[in-house]
């Protein structure tokens, strides 16, 4: 048997771990020969929930799980793990947009920046999905000096599966089948989920979808898709959140497919425009350990429009937590 890892998972008492855990427990992130060490953190008044958590997992009787560690402590959670699940952090409710979220959730991830600069493996892999998950994203990496911005992606995952399923029923194929999807921006209403360069078995997808189905059905669908969740469920997405997690984290552990790339959120280095410093989804390539933003791309005014709007926001975003970031 190999060495065990250690994975923290915030929030993991809320809903999306609910539906991580055991997927982590039954190796769909690291393989079923990988045990690993669960390091699971959760505020004090949810200990008891946890609790019963920790029970059910054990009920699996999972030959991966090694031990559940549980704890309220960041800096206990976090020691020398390699692999960070940032969730805890509260959802929005009908009627809100997750930028609402800011001043409620941001001081959880200076905070747990701070105790990640501390204590966790120099060559921990972060995975943000906290909402706003772009600007959350972004204080934990200010508030983690001596960790870099690669060691820290945020979630658009999600949105780019949800591109890749929309656009794979429209075309009557197999999600397998989509290559090349890509989600800019930030992870809001204002997303860009961008069909110029998907490819449907090969051929270009625009031509197949058409134009107005592009603009008028696809984006904004993309864009409400959690909005709709939630208006359905009366809670926002969990299952599909923590599938998302598990693919961005597998993208960026085993490298992204030749000739294909998936979306992250990861600090802007200036390409495209975008200005560097904040944290800004990108179609992107992992080879090796090196997150590599897609260059080259021909840009188009509609895109160049969604892409400054998304600019926009984020700065937005990170002038009202300024003091935390
Ligand atoms: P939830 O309310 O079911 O669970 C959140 C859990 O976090 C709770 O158990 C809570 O006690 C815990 N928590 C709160 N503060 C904490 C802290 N400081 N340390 C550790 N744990 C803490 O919520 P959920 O449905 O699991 O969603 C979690 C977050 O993920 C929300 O902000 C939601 O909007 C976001 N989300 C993001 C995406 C994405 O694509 N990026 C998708 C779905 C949900
Ligand atoms: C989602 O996209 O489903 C999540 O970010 C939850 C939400 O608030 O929409």
């Amino acid at each position: 048997m190999k060495t065990p890892v250690y994975i923290a998972v915030t929030g993991a008492a809320g809903q999306i771990s609910y539906s991580l855990l055991f997927r982590l427990a039954a190796g769909l992130f690291l393989g079923p020969d990988q045990p690993i060490v669960l390091r699971l953190l959760e505020v004090p008044q949810a200990m008891k929930a946890l609790q019963g958590v920790v029970m059910e997992l054990n009920d699996c009787a999972s030959s991966l799980l090694h031990r559940i560690e549980i704890t309220d402590d960041p800096r206990v959670a976090f020691k020398n793990v390699d692999y960070v699940f940032l969730i805890g952090a509260k959802p929005r409710t009908a009627g809100m947009e997750r930028k609402d979220l800011l001043t409620v959730n941001a001081q959880i991830f200076a905070e747990q920046g701070r105790a990640l600069n501390e204590v966790a493996s120099r060559k921990v892999k972060v995975l943000i999905t906290g909402n706003p998950a772009n600007t959350n994203a972004l204080i934990a990496i200010k508030n983690a000096p001596d960790l870099t911005p690669e060691n820290f992606t945020c979630m658009s995952r999600l949105d780019h599966n949800r591109g890749i399923s929309q656009l794979a029923e429209k075309c009557g194929v197999f999600a397998s089948d989509i290559k090349n999807m890509a989600v800019w921006g930030n992870h809001s209403a204002s997303q860009y989920p961008d069909l110029h360069y998907a490819k449907v078995k090969g051929q270009d997808a625009l031509p197949l979808v058409g134009e107005d189905w592009f603009k008028n059905v696809f984006i904004p669908t993309v864009q409400q898709r959690g909005t709709e969740i939630i208006n359905a469920r009366g809670q926002s997405s969990a299952a599909s959140a923590a599938n998302a997690a598990i693919d961005h984290m597998k993208s960026w552990v085993f490298g992204t497919a030749d000739g294909d790339w998936v979306s992250m959120g990861v600090l802007s280095d200036g390409s495209y425009g975008i200005e560097a410093g904040l944290v800004y989804s990108f179609p992107v390539t992992v080879v090796g350990d090196a997150i590599n933003i897609v260059k080259g791309l021909d840009i188009n005014e509609f895109s160049l429009q969604h892409l400054r709007q998304n600019e926009l926001e984020l700065r937005q975003e990170r002038d009202e937590v300024r003091s935390l970031c």
